[in-house]
């Protein structure tokens, strides 16, 4: 059971934060399709202490995403305790830690995965934050930085002594970045040390991991990053198969074409017209993934920065495939 207050889901389904892809508009879409929680992309504490537009944006949130959290992070506790005073005027769900982050210049000054090198300063951290803000903080982080320095079970005993009010644990080490088997086993062995929420994050891509991913480690939630990029519906049936035993509405030809409409729209809504197009193009490929002709179509919207003549083309698209029948050889 994940609950973090008021919010009180049983396993629960949380959209990851992620940089230039969890924005307003397709955290609305995972949310209508079946995620509990979601999560802005991280938000730079140097970046909002030095009053910069452009970082306080990404930390906008509406009201029919909630529960949502807002997530910074940085290496410095000043700026760190003035960001998270910054999110708190946001009015987020939560505010979560960055303690996560492979990225070489982010990690070698000592934010993101930089935190797991001094474990006791990621505690200041972390209780310093709770101590100001009223909101629950919760907080992101990695197995630990390499093979070599596992140690999660430290990390989630000081988190938890700090106040933090739910974990969510990317069961990858920092030099493995995105790659590899998560070692899911640590869930398990954390929430044996913990109270507080654990959430499991890494390697969910189809329904069956979800529900493989509860079922053998316990975690209190699943996080789910790259799965839901191009393929959203991974909360709708991660939900089937969950409650129902199965996925009982798979995904459809014209699910994906209205989708792709629909998360377009809500971009333009949010940003215009030319700047809401432009940057969604990097969604074409898993919207139209495996589609017959896909590719041809693909290079036709990439052409365009309106949203008409990416309704007529796609809606065209939608009658050719519905019509389509493959020759049998
Ligand atoms: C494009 C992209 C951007 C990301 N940005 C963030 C971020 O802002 N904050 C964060 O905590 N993790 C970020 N991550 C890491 C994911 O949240 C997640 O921990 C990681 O991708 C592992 O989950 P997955 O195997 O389900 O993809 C990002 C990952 C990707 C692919």
């Amino acid at each position: 059971m994940l609950k973090i207050r008021e919010i009180n889901i049983d396993k629960a389904l949380l959209l990851a934060p992620m940089e230039d892809v969890t924005g307003i508009a397709f955290r609305r879409i995972c949310k209508e399709l079946g995620a509990d929680i979601v999560f802005t992309e991280f938000v730079n504490s140097d970046g909002l202490i030095r009053d910069n537009e452009k970082t306080k944006k990404k930390m906008e949130i509406t009201e029919n995403e909630r529960p949502v959290g807002i997530q910074i992070y940085g290496g410095n506790l000043e700026p760190m305790i003035e960001a998270a005073r910054i999110s708190e005027r946001m009015n987020p769900d939560i505010i979560d830690i960055n303690a996560g982050c492979w990225v070489k210049k982010i990690a070698k000054r000592g934010a993101g995965a930089g935190l797991l090198k001094d474990p006791e300063f990621m505690e200041k951290m972390v209780s310093e934050i709770v101590k100001v803000v009223e909101k629950p903080v919760t907080v992101k982080t990695r197995i630990g930085w390499d093979s070599n320095s596992i140690m999660i079970e430290e990390i989630a005993q000081r988190v938890e002594d700090a106040g933090a009010e739910a974990l969510t644990i990317h069961c990858r080490t920092r030099e493995m970045g995105h790659k590899g088997d998560p070692q899911w086993e640590w869930i398990a062995k954390v929430k044996e040390k913990i109270t507080i929420p654990v959430i499991l994050n890494g390697g969910l891509f189809t329904p069956e991991d979800v529900r493989d991913a509860f079922e053998q480690t316990g975690a209190d939630g699943v996080m789910i990053a790259r799965g839901a990029i191009g393929n959203p519906w991974l909360f709708r049936e991660a939900k089937e198969i969950l409650e129902k035993g199965s996925v009982l509405s798979p995904v459809s030809i014209e699910d994906r074409i209205k989708t792709t409409l629909l998360h377009l729209k809500y971009e333009i809504e949010e940003k215009g017209e030319r700047r809401g197009t432009i940057p969604f193009r990097k969604y074409y490929s898993g919207y139209l993934k495996g589609l017959h002709n896909a590719s041809g179509v693909r290079s036709q919207l990439m052409q365009f920065v309106e949203y008409e003549p990416i309704e007529e083309l796609l809606l065209e698209y939608l009658t050719y495939l519905q019509n389509y029948e493959p020759i049998a050889i």
